[in-house]
Formats: C-alpha cells, sequence, structure tokens
C-alpha cells in the first residue's frame, strides 16, 4: 500500500481533537483483561501491607473475600491466589492439603464471589522450608525434575478439587504442563483449564514477590529451571512445548523487559497469551510516584497498555484495582 507523502499526508490530522484520538485508537484497556495478585496467609483478621509493595496486602482468608468483592464491584473478572502456609517442609506438604491455606481460600472466595474466575499458582517454592519450586536431591543438591513432577500434580489436582477455575503452573520444570494435564484427566477434571507460565524468566524483578511470599530460595538461585534473560528463540521453544503438552492459555513473565517476548509468542500463538506484570516493576513505579517523580496513574495506565498493545490479551499485575479504578473514571 504505497501511501503519500509529505505535504499530501499530515499525521497530526487525525490527533487533532480528543474524540478523533479516541476513535483512532488501535488498544483498548477493559478492567476484564486484569488479574489481579492476592496472598493468602494463615489466622484471622489479618491484613498486613507488604513493605515493597505498598498498597499490596496479605490477607487472612477471612478478609481476602472482601477484595475480591471490591475487583468484582469494578469490573475486575480474575484473581490468582498466593498462599503461604503455615508450615514449610523439604516437600511442600502443605501445597496440597485439602485444608492448605490456598484450597481454604477457594472455598471462602467461591461462596461470596460465585462468578469470580479463581485462578490458582501451582508450585512449590511457597511450600519448601528451602525455597525452591521443585524437589531437591543430589550432592551438591539440585532441583530433580521428575519427582517434583508428581509433587505440581498433586497440588493441582488438590486445587481443582477445592473449587479453583484454572490452575497456572509456575515451576518452570519440564514436562510439568504433561504432568498436570493428565493428573487432571485421570482425577475427572479434563475440563480444566491450565495458564501455562511457559516463558518464565530468572528475573530480579520478582524481589517484592519473594519478601511477600517469604519464598526466596535458601541457597543458590532458579537459574538451573527458569529462563536465561539473554534468551528469545528459547522462548519459543518453551511454548511450543507447553501448547504441546496441552496448555490452554500461555504467560509470558515478567513483562516490560521482554516485550519482545510478548510480541514473538503473539505472532507464533493463536491462542490467549497473558503477560505477568510483576511485583519489582510494580515497586518501582510506586516508589518512583511516593517520590513525586512520575505520575503513577498516567505512568500505570501507559505500561498496561503498552503490554496490551505488545500482543497480551490478559494482564496479571497489581494495579489492577487502581487501574480499574481509573478507567471507569475516564
Ligand atoms: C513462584 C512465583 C514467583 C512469581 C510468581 N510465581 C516467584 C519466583 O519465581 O521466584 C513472581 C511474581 C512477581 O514477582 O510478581 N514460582
Ligand atoms: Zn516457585
Amino acid at each position: 500500500m504505497p501511501a503519500p507523502g509529505f505535504p499530501t499526508l499530515r499525521m497530526r490530522r487525525l490527533r487533532r481533537t480528543a474524540a478523533l484520538r479516541e476513535m483512532v485508537r488501535e488498544t483498548w484497556l477493559r478492567p476484564s483483561m486484569f488479574v489481579l495478585p492476592l496472598f493468602v496467609v494463615p489466622g484471622t483478621g489479618v491484613a498486613d501491607e507488604i513493605p515493597s509493595m505498598p498498597g499490596q496486602f496479605r490477607w487472612s482468608v477471612d478478609r481476602v473475600a472482601d477484595v475480591c468483592e471490591e475487583a468484582w464491584g469494578l469490573g475486575i473478572r480474575s484473581v490468582i491466589l498466593f498462599g503461604i502456609p503455615e508450615a514449610k517442609d523439604a516437600r511442600g506438604s502443605h501445597a496440597d492439603r485439602p485444608d492448605g491455606i490456598v484450597q481454604q481460600a477457594l472455598a471462602v472466595i467461591r461462596a461470596r464471589c460465585p462468578d469470580l474466575l479463581l485462578i490458582t499458582d501451582v508450585c512449590l517454592c511457597e511450600y519448601t522450608d528451602h525455597g525452591h519450586c521443585g524437589l531437591l536431591a543430589g550432592d551438591p543438591l539440585d532441583v530433580d525434575n521428575d519427582p517434583s513432577l508428581e509433587r505440581l500434580a498433586a497440588e493441582a489436582l488438590s486445587h481443582a478439587h477445592a473449587g479453583a477455575d484454572v490452575i497456572a503452573p509456575s515451576d518452570m520444570m519440564d514436562g510439568r504442563v504433561g504432568a498436570i494435564r493428565a493428573a487432571l484427566d485421570g482425577g475427572g477434571f479434563d475440563h480444566f483449564p491450565i495458564l501455562s507460565y511457559a516463558a518464565k524468566y530468572a528475573s530480579g524483578y520478582y524481589g517484592p514477590f519473594r519478601d511477600a511470599a517469604d519464598s526466596a530460595p535458601a541457597f543458590g538461585d532458579r537459574n538451573s529451571y527458569q529462563m536465561d534473560p539473554a534468551n528469545r528463540r528459547e522462548a519459543l521453544r518453551e511454548v511450543d512445548l507447553d501448547i504441546s503438552e496441552g496448555a490452554d492459555m500461555i504467560m509470558v513473565k515478567p513483562a516490560l523487559a521482554y516485550m519482545d517476548i510478548i510480541r514473538d509468542v503473539r505472532e507464533r500463538w493463536t491462542g490467549p497469551l497473558f503477560a505477568y506484570n510483576v511485583s519489582g516493576e510494580y515497586a518501582m513505579v510506586k516508589a518512583a510516584a511516593a517520590n513525586g517523580w512520575i505520575d503513577e496513574r498516567r505512568v500505570t495506565l501507559e505500561t498496561l497498555t503498552s503490554i496490551a498493545r505488545a500482543g497480551a490479551d490478559g494482564i496479571l499485575t497489581y494495579h489492577a484495582l487502581d487501574a480499574a479504578r481509573w478507567l471507569k473514571e475516564g
């Protein structure tokens, strides 16, 4: 399509009024594309603000449904739950207990918000005393892939039984999507969708989350299972693999430093694509805004719009409540 040049063409013609700009806008945010992450802790009456994530809280089960109701009222249609268990051990045995923290939260939220889509994060790092996303073996100790799959599958099945709508494995073990799919199908949950953290990078941007979930590895790092930030083509292999194992939805994580990956996956995958606007991305905006260095509302909406423009259908974001409120205000 050959375009005329200047002065026949003047790009500013379509930027002259707000109505015109709105008419030609290509990307729109809606509250229903946001997924609100929530941290659930033992106890009652707990609303414990996370120091490195201002405005985000660890909620006890009796309080978490209040936030869910608020989110629903603002047009948000889904939350993702992270559990901080009563006790941790080497196997993460609290992860698949019928009375586990996430399982309890699912029941309470379901009763108060029957139509809210409840996603659960499936991983072991919140439940293990060593803080790794799988089981350990060997000398020196390392994450042992295949035995971890059984634990992850048990956790996923337990969340399904407790009333989750979608499970989202974030562990980055090889073969976990297939193992979880088989466990769900075998347990009578063949209708149950998997949102896979398919391209998840070993990122410094998860720092505040690990404070919140008390899930930092006790030794070493996650470099032997999460992806190297330097790799782009490898993300497509991870995505292909997860799709072949039965993932229904795909996630790229983090979002901002990985916009090229979001775009690459978008061009490859016709199904639903999500991006996780992670804790460190949130913390940077909040810190700069608190100092008066940036306009929080403007920067947040610009960031979320850009993630959508890069190709994400949905965004997991701690800004969800604020952004939904701002969108409502117009
Ligand atoms: C657990 C998990 C992490 C996040 C989501 N699920 C932390 C990690 O992998 O260390 C990070 C989310 C965030 O930073 O907001 N595997
Ligand atoms: Zn983990």
